[in-house]
């Protein structure tokens, strides 16, 4: 039972590789537990003879073994640094899901995106398909939270609300993200300090 609470945990934040050790070794010391305890009730039933002290042994050392890795990994938990996972968390969010960097960040001459200034705002390079009169000509600077609270960060990623307290104009998306994923957000952009 344990050992499932923290395999969740641990493919649920991902954070941190050594954790993800410990559940490895726990779950294979408790597949050593599992099949030698399988083995002594199979092998009389089948006609192996065999004195089971010895398999008993084993099977008892593995059962132990991951009882005492699945303990650290629990303990390990809090220990793990909780502001990098959520930087890191925020990182992701932003670079794979959102793709914030694709408004927010400039380009260079031939289009790409500029890394050297990633998410130090930029000039929209699109228009809308259909006419609007709601449409923001500039993405703001991110990297540092340079223009905005934290606050008022949480207000557009989980409300779509921006720092006037309108709706934030197309094409930024009205998010309506959860707390957990806008904090993690914020934490990101805040580490990248603001130039
Ligand atoms: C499709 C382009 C686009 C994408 C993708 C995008 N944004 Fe925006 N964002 C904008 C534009 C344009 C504005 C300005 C909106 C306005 O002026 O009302 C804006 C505004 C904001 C603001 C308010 C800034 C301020 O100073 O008022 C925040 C915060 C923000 N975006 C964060 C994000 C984050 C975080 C992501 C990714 C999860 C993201 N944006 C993805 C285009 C985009």
């Amino acid at each position: 039972m344990i050992n499932n609470r923290c395999l969740f945990v641990a493919s649920d934040r991902a954070y941190s590789r050594q954790k993800n050790i410990c559940h490895l070794l726990s779950v294979i010391c408790h597949l050593v537990a599992l099949t030698t305890t399988a083995a002594m009730a199979y092998f009389p039933k089948m006609g192996v003879v065999m004195n089971g002290g010895w398999i008993r042994s084993v099977g008892m050392l593995g059962c132990l073994i991951g009882l005492v890795i699945s303990a650290m990994a629990v303990v390990s938990t809090p220990a793990a640094p909780q502001a990098g996972g959520q930087v890191d968390r925020g990182k992701y969010l932003v670079e794979e899901l959102g793709r914030c960097g694709e408004c927010h960040t400039p380009r260079t001459a031939d289009g790409t995106l500029d890394r050297s200034r990633w998410l130090q705002g930029a000039p929209v390079w699109f228009k809308s398909l259909q006419p609007t009169s709601d449409w923001a000509y500039s993405a703001p600077p991110l990297a540092g939270l340079p223009s905005l609270s934290e606050a008022d960060a949480m207000k557009v990623l989980e409300k779509g609300i921006g720092p006037n307290g309108y709706p934030v104009r197309p094409p930024m998306h009205d998010y309506h993200m959860n707390h957990e994923d806008a904090a993690a957000i914020v934490a990101y952009l805040k580490s990248l300090g603001g130039k």
